[in-house]
């Protein structure tokens, strides 16, 4: 079934500069484990092996976190310190990497056009590590997974966000079908309150079917002058079919300082696992 995940991890990460000057913002660390690493375990929880990520500038400690390091390996190699390399060793072991580079920083549409030959013709899943989800069960992509395999369709994950955040979102309106979930008639990214179709906010996960990408080849650029995937997604929306689904969960904003800070407090109270 659905096999591919494609990560766009492009972005500058400006709001933690300095911290994000020479580092890449995905590899800031939630406790002791980067940031990307929680998406790329919420994928391959799900399925999800071939993980493909849309890199740019500057983030090759990106690639290195998920290959080998022999001397670090052969270091600690029979000690107690092994434990702390468990959870990327299962990964590695886990899921397979590619990478592809987008040269121009031209929005998210973009940036998974960008990834067309890594996935090539079949649906594929996207994360966007900024958005750290946690669940008690199943996590947000497997309960999509579940999804998609009963409507076969291109899906959004949403949440309820407070008026004074829908600015940030892309932004949906639905009919509900069922509880909790929603065929998608309008979709605006980032409008003003006056603007918003509803307080139903696109968080970052979707499952998305290979015709995206001929659609995002022929979307003009939208808000912010970037290509957004959000105006392709309508386009899907009104040729056929795009749900948008309110997942079971907690996410926490780590592109925002504080929600990255209110993510840290959170996984070391109830995640972490201390010595
Ligand atoms: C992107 C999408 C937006 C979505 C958001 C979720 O925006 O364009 O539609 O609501 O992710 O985090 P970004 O936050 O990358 O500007």
């Amino acid at each position: 079934m659905i096999k591919k995940c494609l990560f766009p991890v492009a972005g500058y990460g400006t709001r933690f500069l300095p911290a994000t000057k020479a580092m890449p913002k995905e590899m800031l660390p939630i406790v002791n484990k980067p940031l990307v690493q929680y998406g790329v375990e919420e994928a391959i929880e799900a399925g999800l092996v071939d993980i493909g990520m849309v890199t740019g500038r500057g983030k090759r400690a990106i690639a290195d976190h998920f290959d080998m390091n022999y001397e670090l390996e052969h270091q600690i190699s029979g000690s107690s310190k092994e434990q702390y390399l468990e959870s990327i060793r299962s990964v590695m072991g886990n899921a397979h990497f590619s990478f592809t580079r987008q040269v121009e920083m031209r929005g998210l549409g973009d940036a998974i056009l960008n990834g067309r030959r890594l996935i090539g013709d079949e649906p594929f899943g996207v994360v966007l590590s900024d958005d750290l989800c946690l669940c008690e069960d199943d996590g947000v992509m497997s309960q999509m997974v579940q999804l998609y395999k009963q409507f076969r369709c291109s899906i959004v994950a949403i949440q309820e966000v407070p008026d004074e955040l829908i600015h940030k979102f892309g932004v949906i309106k639905g009919e509900q079908m069922k509880d909790g979930i929603y065929s998608v008639t309008d979709m605006v990214e980032k409008p003003s309150l006056e603007e918003a179709p509803s307080n139903l906010a696109i968080i970052g996960r979707y499952i998305l079917t290979p015709d995206i990408f001929s659609i995002i080849e022929n979307t003009p650029p939208g808000k912010n002058g970037e290509v957004q995937l959000t105006d392709a997604l309508l386009a899907q929306a009104k040729n056929g079919c795009v749900l948008a689904y309110k997942f079971k969960g907690r996410r926490f904003d780590c592109g925002s300082v504080e929600g990255f800070v209110e993510a840290t407090n959170y996984v070391y109270e109830n995640i972490y696992k201390p010595e």
